[in-house]
């Protein structure tokens, strides 16, 4: 709820500024934006099928313009046998009939443009699905041919090559390569798939895949999408070789294997092909974007970045800060370093579908769950309540920074995961490919609650949707939350409108030392001053005009434990 109360604290805002970023004046909508993700399946089932559809998406968008987000970015609706929830492609210019048809999509653009909103669309260029024709041609097609050559095929090693080619493991759990059967019969050569079996990556040493691939982006910027989020964008290319490797299957750091040295990842032919696209982007004006979704560090974030090359990444390593304030201080800080050094702006984000929602992950005081595996009924439960009010105040903390933000479908309603789900309707390939060691992503893609007193909270009038809608999302309805001015919902809204009107997006970005201890943080965004307590003890704010805080009621000049104050520190401000 927007309070506008002079806090009459004893101490004015004084001590020492660090400033890190100066406000931003390049032009760029995307350079403080905020971008909604929308997980299509889960957003809203509007032919009553169980699963949320594009004429969904469009029924609903009003909603999305109304929170007042600048874009927003679809999660795969490709044609795909949805082994991995469509990120295995089996056509890149059609739409999957579960989601409907092009015409469903072109209706759908219509409206968002109709309605102020910019829509990005998933790109998944590393891999495709098993079914979709390239990769049928190749199966059929000898070793050595040119179908082959558009994928990652290779001898096995061992007697009679019965091993496979190096030792790499899917990101998904077991091997990174699966043997193929010749069409007389006989066991042939192996094909690698750094995800599911389902979804073998296409060799991006081959020009056919780049002329491909520039044909799927031309087809849907001529349909007016406003860019692509690159899935993976950084395992396109494989060191020559694909010499063995040690580290995690993930090409993340672990003892003695520093990710940047990971075979698989981050290479450095991924930047030709970002400077390609980036062309083709041009031809089309200023405005269409390109993000990367890429797990590596800062530093080599950065170089993705580069003004002839993508325009945004996302910050994972933000998200993984979770609630460390120690942490969050040096990646707020080195993103903003290293970015500026290239131009870019950061973007932040606390959730996606790839990981438990930030309102579940902080409702534990200790160790909670792996960004990926997700909560099961046998596993320690968050408490809730704390996860709520910690997700408010994280939120709160980081709509204030400079630079654009991602958000994630519930996040504004303060939606948990999704924990009691049955195993056999978990879907995430990581279940399976882990003999349920890992229950992965099925958790954070629980349809949405729009109703709450209609069937299926309002995600569907039909079948029952794909995954159970938990019973506490009740009284999170996205109808319900509207109706209260103190909800999660109305929180975002206001956040989301002061965001705006006080240019926090393409503002500065200076830490209040005084304000910053080792359970605290404090920054100065203009003349707005953003603090965070996470300290066991109230926090005292320094004077000025309080604009929004975290948590109602408040009390008074204090920030309590777990909440996030916006205040203006000049007298300004909104009224
Ligand atoms: C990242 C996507 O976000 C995730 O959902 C997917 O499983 C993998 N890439 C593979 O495409
Ligand atoms: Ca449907």
């Amino acid at each position: 709820m927007s309070v506008d109360t002079v806090i009459s604290a004893t101490a004015p805002l004084t001590g020492p500024l660090t400033l890190i970023h100066a406000a931003d004046t390049a032009p760029g909508w995307w350079r403080s934006a905020v971008i909604y993700q929308v997980y299509p399946r889960s957003f809203r089932d509007l032919n009553g099928d169980g699963i949320g559809d594009i004429a969904g998406i469009t029924e609903e968008l009003p909603h999305l313009a109304d929170l007042d987000v600048d874009a927003v970015w679809l999660s795969p609706f490709y044609r795909s046998p949805q082994r991995d929830a469509g990120y295995d492609v089996s056509d890149y210019c059609d739409v999957d009939p579960i989601f409907g048809t092009l015409q469903d999509f072109d209706v759908m653009m219509a409206e968002a443009h109709r309605l102020g909103l910019r829509v990005i669309v998933d790109l998944v260029p590393n891999h495709c699905s098993d079914q979709h024709a390239a990769f049928q041609a190749a199966l059929a097609a000898p070793a050595g041919s040119p179908e082959r050559d558009m994928f990652i095929f290779r001898d096995g090693t061992g007697p009679e090559g019965h091993e496979p080619p190096n030792n790499w493991q899917s990101h998904f759990g077991g091997p990174a390569w699966t043997r193929v059967i010749a069409p007389d019969g006989q066991p042939d050569q192996w094909y690698l798939h750094l995800f599911d079996s389902s979804q073998p990556d296409f060799n991006w040493d081959n020009t056919a895949v780049h002329a491909e691939f520039e044909r799927v982006l031309r087809f849907w910027l001529d349909r007016g999408v406003s860019g692509f989020r690159v899935d993976v964008a950084h395992a396109l290319i494989k060191a020559p070789g694909l010499p063995a490797w040690g580290g995690r299957a993930d090409g993340g750091s672990s003892d003695g294997f520093p990710g940047h040295e990971a075979p698989m990842f981050g290479q450095p032919g991924v930047h030709d092909i970002y400077r390609a696209w980036r062309r083709i982007l041009a031809e089309y004006g200023p405005d269409r974007i390109l993000c990367a979704e890429a797990s590596v560090d800062l530093d080599r974030l950065a170089h993705w970045v580069r003004p002839d090359e993508m325009h945004q990444a996302f910050n994972f390593p933000y998200l993984h800060a979770g609630l460390d304030v120690h942490r969050l201080r040096g990646v707020i800080t080195d993103s903003l370093t290293v970015l500026n050094g290239v131009g870019a702006p950061s973007t932040w984000v606390l959730s996606n579908h790839d990981v438990v929602r930030h309102a579940s992950r902080f409702g534990y005081n200790g160790q909670g769950p792996r960004d990926g595996d997700g909560i099961g009924p046998a596993d320690p439960q968050p408490d809730t309540e704390l996860g709520r009010r910690r997700a408010a105040a994280a939120s709160m903390f980081m709509l204030g920074l400079p630079g654009a933000a991602y958000l994630y479908q519930g996040e504004e309603l303060g939606l948990p995961d999704g924990i009691d789900i049955p195993e056999h309707l978990r879907q995430d390939p990581t279940f399976a490919r882990t003999g349920g060691e890992r229950l992965g992503r099925d958790g954070c893609r629980v349809p949405l609650p729009w109703r709450a007193a209609e069937r299926h909270l309002g995600f569907g009038s039909g079948q029952d949707p794909w995954l159970p809608l938990p019973p506490g999302f009740t009284e999170l309805a996205r109808d319900a939350q509207a109706a209260s001015p103190s909800s999660h919902l109305s929180l975002y809204r206001n956040m989301l409108a002061l965001r705006r009107e006080l240019g926090l997006g393409s503002g500065s970005l200076a830490w209040a030392e005084d304000w910053c201890s080792g359970s605290s943080l404090a920054y100065l965004n203009g003349a707005t001053l953003v603090v965070m307590n996470l300290n066991h003890e109230p926090l005292e704010l320094p004077l000025g005009r309080l604009l929004l805080r975290s948590a109602e009621p408040g009390s008074g000049r204090f920030l309590a434990s777990g909440e996030t104050a916006w205040l203006r520190i000049d007298g300004g401000g909104a009224e």
